[in-house]
């Protein structure tokens, strides 16, 4: 079943009166892996001195920790500023294996004035894992994030 939006609405207080976005990013995490379905929920971080991904706080097994531009589903995301999703990963070229279970993905990018400061990342282990009504629901929680944001 995919998320609804009481997700959306238990996020959105869950992160309304704290303004650490690190705290934020945790409990986003939680939260979403709580829902029983996914295989790795968490966050990469734009490191701008390094021009690269670094991972932030996440639920799961063990994950790449720096992620460079131009390889993978979460470097295209920061690079294009958009949500990307994937139902095989093995058919994405580039695609970055953190874990072996992984079959499909979906990235949103997290926005601070214009600019991809983060992306949510989420793997499946089943494909093609991620319907456009709950893409667009988890679109919905980072617009949540992005408003209490702190740049
Ligand atoms: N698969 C991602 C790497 C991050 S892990 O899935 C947690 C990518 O291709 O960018």
């Amino acid at each position: 079943m995919p998320i609804s939006s009481t997700t959306v609405t238990q996020i959105e207080s869950l992160i309304s009166s704290e303004t650490s976005n690190v705290a934020n990013m945790a409990n986003v995490s939680a939260h979403l892996m709580s829902e029983g379905k996914w295989h790795w929920v968490g966050f990469y971080t734009v490191d701008f001195s390094a021009d690269e991904l670094v991972l932030g706080p996440f639920q799961g097994p063990v994950a790449c920790t720096r992620l460079k531009r131009g390889k993978g589903v979460c470097a295209k995301s920061w690079e294009d500023n958009k949500t990307i999703v994937v139902p095989n990963v093995h058919e994405f070229d580039g695609h970055v294996l953190c874990s072996a279970l992984s079959n499909s993905e979906a990235v949103i990018p997290v926005r601070y004035e214009d600019k991809v400061v983060a992306v949510l990342d989420i793997d499946s282990e089943n494909f093609d894992d991620f319907p456009e009504e709950e893409v667009n629901l988890l679109e919905r929680i980072i617009q949540k994030l992005e408003l209490r944001w702190v740049g």
